[in-house]
């Protein structure tokens, strides 16, 4: 069902939650896939770092470089007409200080046509977030589990049992809603806490792996379409089977070859 949206902007994202409609996004790396998932109606297309591993195969996030963000961040705005381009600042691009974060955010706007960027963390970045959106570029949050911090986290474990933790991301979401961010992300934290925080601001909360009672999700597209087979994490659905699906059309297509079938009499020019 596509909403009545001709362009989804950061204030149609704003609008859905104040309507009680659901938020659908995605991952999408490159301007194929971007294409399909803009059509097929999606609001929000997250160019994200986890471009890392699921591109590249590095095991975390934090190799990926501002550039080759901005490689895949230009590639899937060529192939997006309706959808809002949310792009991740990678590791490294905005700790150092808020100047740096700028310039990053800046190089990503003007360099790849994106909408808006993503930082992950709440009050200890929130000078470098402040500083984005004085140049009018929209920002969206992203607190729980924040990949970038793998090594201080140690698991990809839930984050925020603890109360003190949780404590500090309800109040995290109010600095990022009152900094002016349009959205947060939530990832993989327990359901209540994830309700919690989306009744406490009013800008909406995107979940992944937070659970139904926040205002939309977010998957990433390799796993949702099962292309990657060998990640399982709960709250994951698999709506096809790609991996499988793969595999066997290039088996097929390599029997094909070798057995002289492909091609055939209509598959070839005279
Ligand atoms: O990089 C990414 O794919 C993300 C999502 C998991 C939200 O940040």
């Amino acid at each position: 069902m596509i909403n009545q949206y001709k362009k989804i902007t950061t204030n149609s994202i704003k609008e859905m939650k104040i309507n009680g409609e659901k938020i659908s996004m995605l991952t999408a790396y490159d301007y194929t896939l971007a294409k399909i998932i803009d059509q097929a109606g999606i609001e929000i297309i997250l160019v994200g770092d986890s471009a890392s591993n699921v591109m590249a195969g590095h095991e975390t996030t934090l190799p990926i470089t501002l550039d080759q963000m901005i490689y895949h961040a230009s590639s899937v705005v060529r192939g997006v007409n309706r959808a809002l381009v949310v792009v991740d600042l990678p590791f490294g691009s905005y700790q150092g200080n808020s100047k740096e974060a700028l310039s990053s955010a800046i190089k990503i706007m003007k360099n790849s046509g994106g909408h808006s960027v993503k930082l992950e963390g709440g009050s200890e970045i929130i000078d470098s977030i402040n500083r984005i959106l004085t140049a009018g570029i929209p920002v969206m949050g992203h607190l729980g589990l924040t990949p970038q911090s793998i090594y201080k986290f140690g698991t990809y474990s839930v984050r925020a049992k603890e109360t003190s933790e949780a404590e500090k991301l309800i109040s995290d979401a109010k600095i990022l809603e009152e900094a002016g961010c349009f959205a947060i992300v939530l990832e993989k934290i327990p359901s209540e806490l994830a309700k919690q925080v989306a009744e406490s601001v009013q800008i909406p909360i995107i979940g992944i792996g937070a659970g139904p009672d926040v205002d939309g999700q977010v998957l990433v597209l390799h796993d949702m379409l099962g292309m990657t087979h060998e990640f399982n994490p709960r709250f994951l659905r698999r709506y096809l089977n790609l991996y499988q699906d793969i595999n066997s059309g290039v088996k097929q297509y390599i029997n094909d070859v070798k057995n002289k079938d492909f091609p055939n009499s209509e598959e070839q020019y005279r």
